[in-house]
């Protein structure tokens, strides 16, 4: 998730960019730029590193002129480097562009572009944008910007300038923010509302297709046709804190609430059009590359490792190879099993966690092959493996990750089809309807957000207990652990979560009257014995709230509550079945008055050991 600006009025450009930029800081970004028109000629400034870098740089010498845009970006295609940072431009310089966002076709259209004798100088997707503007030029800036919209592919907000028409900036979106605020003489173009929120309140909110072309003195909206759109003026009400949060009261919880699109982003161009397929094109692993793999090893950290279990069951399931999921403090001190027929993936949101890039070194040491799966690229753990699939979370702000882990398991999902595929080990027609399966995620995510009154109900009910227990069996039982793990770490409740079936060597022990126990009852190949453990404890008179699938109707006669999730294939369900216990954890936290977004004791990134 990059931050975008753009100014077009009669003051100078470079100020309001760089505040602008800095009032995005908290989204997090690796490299920042501003491009300012002046005098015939785009001016691009920009390097890696913090905004304060991109300032100490252009200290004394800022760009003038009363056009420009500004980005801070976050990696996705291209490690950051002063190169991949944006403003793009094309070889005349005379198209410039910002993009937060993912062009799936880039290569293709890269190609044929450099066919054409583009030369590209950043490893990015964007950079094809602005040498597209320049072919595709017709003498008509707008026109242009819409047969260009017409070959891409992928997600995006831009904001384009024409040095031939220097007056104004075009601007669109597509599964992206972007917002327009309105001045007098003056217009912003910002992709997140704390942008502009010290020079206006009035904005337009852009929706998907919609294209708008701003000068000093007003702004256009049309669709790619040509038909005008009349918006309606948005009045921002929020105070500049709600602003970063956008409206929410904590970062966790927007975060929550990104899940549907940080999942569709991972799963863009990796989900094939074909049913039943998975590429990874930064892999392109063929049917021999697995020939000589006796053994994955999965290793992570806290919720990564929570995601690894997941990961097990599935590759385990469809590519039919033995897999271990190790805690990473713990591998690398137990001198394990590795050699050149181990394939080690580690898990890791930040990148950075110290365990887990010390066990991704031991690994490499032993001779294993290693991917890692991060959200952070150019993240030392990113650098130091063989490959990397990204997931395409953005930026988590918040210490307890939630999209993160999300978009951990989709990526551990479609790797375990691709290598099933490749090995011929999953079968065509499940592969078909876990593909078709996967596409529903995030619609159904999203419509679970849109209900979650119940979750709030037994959140205040029991936020006031000591200790609560999470049951489950299979991949019930790896989404308990992360479960149990949210709740203890913002709400600080004592949690514990079991497999259901331990529950009879020992833990039963604990189990007493009004003690919460949250059930997971999603998968149907052991359902009726997860039931027999619910009524286990039940027999304690704990209270039991049921995870199930929408239209189980024999768990509400054995369950205190039943939280219901959408209908889905055993192996989607754990994605939606841990939404409730996020939110569960987020609004016990906030019945308690947990600093939610910094729990005591805890870091974002642990980078010792
Ligand atoms: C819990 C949480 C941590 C991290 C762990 C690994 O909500 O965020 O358990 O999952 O510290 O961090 P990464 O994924 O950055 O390696």
């Amino acid at each position: 998730m990059c931050g975008i600006v753009g100014y077009v009025g009669d003051k100078q450009a470079a100020p309001f960019l760089l505040d602008g930029m800095s009032k995005l800081e908290y989204r997090g970004y690796d490299s920042a730029g501003i491009a300012v028109y002046n005098k015939g000629k785009i001016t691009i400034e920009k390097c890696v590193g913090r905004l304060a870098d991109l300032r100490i740089k252009i200290k004394g010498h800022e760009p003038k002129g009363t056009v420009g845009i500004g980005h801070t970006r976050w990696a996705t295609h291209g490690r950051p480097s002063d190169r991949n940072a944006h403003p793009h431009a094309d070889e005349s310089g005379q198209f410039v562009v910002v993009h937060n966002g993912i062009i799936e076709n880039y290569l293709k259209l890269k190609e044929d572009l450099q066919a054409k004798g583009h030369k590209f100088l950043s490893e990015t997707d964007t950079e094809v944008v602005a040498h597209l503007l320049a072919d595709q030029y017709d003498g008509d800036f707008e026109s242009t910007v819409k047969k260009v919209l017409r070959m891409i592919e992928g997600s995006y907000s831009f904001v384009f300038m024409c040095a031939k028409e220097p007056d104004k900036l075009i601007c669109t979106k597509k599964d992206n923010p972007l917002i327009i605020g309105l001045g007098e003489g003056e217009n912003f173009i910002a992709s997140d509302i704390p942008a502009i929120i010290a020079h206006t309140r009035r904005t337009y909110i852009m929706s998907d297709g919609e294209i708008a072309t701003v000068t000093k003195d007003g702004v256009w909206v049309q669709n790619i046709d040509g038909v005008p759109i009349t918006k309606k003026v948005y009045e921002v009400t929020w105070n500049a804190e709600a602003a970063e949060k956008g409206g929410f009261q904590h970062f966790m919880l927007k975060e929550i609430y990104e899940q549907p699109k940080a999942i569709r982003d991972t799963m863009t161009g990796r989900v094939g059009k074909k049913e039943g397929e998975i590429t990874f094109h930064e892999l392109n692993w063929t049917k021999d590359a697995f020939a000589d793999i006796h053994k994955i090893y999965i290793v992570a950290c806290g919720t990564a490792y929570h995601a690894g279990i997941v990961g097990k069951y599935y590759l385990e399931k469809f590519a039919r190879i033995p897999v271990e999921v190790d805690i990473a403090s713990e591998f690398r001190y137990r001198d394990p099993l590795v050699d050149s027929h181990t394939l080690m993936i580690v898990i890791s949101q930040s990148g950075e966690t110290s365990d887990t890039l010390a066990a991704l070194r031991e690994a490499k040491r032993l001779g294993a092959r290693t991917l890692a799966v991060t959200n952070v690229v150019g993240s030392s753990i990113s650098r130091e493996a063989q490959q990397v699939v990204y997931t395409y979370a953005g930026p988590e702000i918040a210490v307890a990750s939630t999209k993160a882990y999300t978009t951990q398991l989709i990526v551990m999902l479609m790797l375990a089809i691709y290598v099933g595929n490749l090995r011929g080990t999953l079968d065509k027609t499940l592969a078909k309807q876990l593909t078709q399966d996967l596409k529903k995620i995030p619609e159904q995510l999203h419509s679970m957000l849109e209900n979650v009154d119940q979750i709030k109900v037994f959140a205040t009910q029991y936020g006031s207990c000591e200790d609560a227990f999470f049951l489950g069996r299979s991949l019930d039982y790896a989404v308990a652990l992360e479960g149990a793990l949210k709740l203890k770490e913002i709400s600080y409740i004592h949690a514990e979560a079991y497999a259901a079936g331990e529950l009879k060597h020992g833990t039963l022990a604990l189990i007493v009257e009004g003690v919460p126990v949250i059930v997971l009852a999603t998968q149907a190949d052991v359902y009726p014995k997860t039931i027999s453990n619910l009524k286990e404890v039940k027999a304690r008179e704990a209270i039991v709230i049921a995870i199930a699938l929408e239209g189980d109707h024999d768990i509400d006669k054995v369950a205190d509550n039943v939280i219901y999730i959408p209908k889905t294939g055993k192996y989607l369900a754990p994605l939606l079945a841990v939404l409730p216990l996020q939110l569960l954890a987020y609004y016990a936290a906030l019945t308690r008055g947990c600093d939610v977004d910094k729990p005591r004791n805890l870091a974002k990134s642990v980078t010792v050991e």
